[in-house]
């Protein structure tokens, strides 16, 4: 089966009905982990986002998706690895779907200016030796339409943006082996080969942006992102790179 291609690459491929959260149930049995491994969840009772938020997650209305990968690189080696990641679920989107996948820097994906994915990368490792990354995925396919009411942006879903019911089990496939390809090249070569795909796809290039840097606020003009992931920021002319902080750390 198409599912067979992956087993190459992954130790294990679970699907659970519920869990908390399938970045936490990995993360909660890392130390076991020295291969990758993959967890898809039909339901979340405590989906997590990006800096600390709530991630909704109703039952069988999106892709939720966790994969475990041990890489041969310090933490500090991981700037650019969510952007790598963000890049293989888009091409997997499209090659699905047939669409044409935005990317929000730093790991949200969008589709008619409406947010339909993104990305958690939480890593454990100390800061020198090797770590062991979890990228979790999020993939809205076929919300219900009262989640306006619980969800605080623009957001699609793929039944919305293509006018038909998505296969996730298709989609998860494409997603797993497209990671497969990603994350070992980015342990390899970081962030440099994805940076110009990474571009071509980004809905911020050349619009004004601010910034909330901590305690202070940036402005300037979006031009796209480096070799390491970090965006470039235009403030009159004086071009600055600005990190992602894509990566939340877990002591081992
Ligand atoms: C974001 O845009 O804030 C990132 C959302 C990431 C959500 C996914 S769903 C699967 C995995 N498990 C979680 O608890 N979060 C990620």
């Amino acid at each position: 089966s198409e599912l067979g291609e992956t087993a190459d690459t992954f130790a294990s491929l679970l699907t659970v009905i519920a869990t908390p959260s399938t970045n936490e149930e990995l993360l909660g049995r890392i130390a076991a982990i020295d291969a990758p491994h993959a967890l898809l969840a039909e339901h979340q009772s405590a989906g997590r986002g990006r800096r600390g938020r709530d991630w909704h997650s109703p039952m069988g209305a999106s892709l939720y998706l966790s994969v475990a990968w041990p890489l041969d690189l310090p933490v500090a080696g991981l700037s650019g690895l969510s952007l790598a990641a963000g890049l293989a679920v888009a091409e997997s989107v499209d090659a699905t779907c047939g669409l044409r996948t935005g990317l929000k820097w730093p790991n949200d994906l969008y589709v008619d200016n409406k947010k339909i994915g993104g990305i958690l990368v939480e890593v454990s490792g100390s800061p020198e030796g090797p770590c062991k990354a979890v990228v979790g995925i999020g993939l809205n396919c076929r919300l219900p339409d009262d989640d306006n009411d619980t969800i605080s942006q623009p957001w699609t879903d793929l039944y919305r943006a293509c006018g038909r019911p998505v296969d996730r089990n298709s989609l998860a496939v494409s997603i797993l082996k497209s990671l497969a390809v990603n994350l070992p090249r980015f342990e390899h070569q970081g962030f440099a080969p994805f940076m110009e795909s990474w571009n071509q796809r980004d809905i911020l290039k050349d619009q004004p942006v601010t910034l909330m840097l901590g305690a202070e606020t940036a402005n300037g003009v979006a031009r796209g992102v480096n070799d390491f992931g970090a965006l470039l920021l235009d403030q009159n002319g004086t071009q600055r790179s600005v990190a992602g902080g894509d990566v939340s750390l877990r002591p081992a």
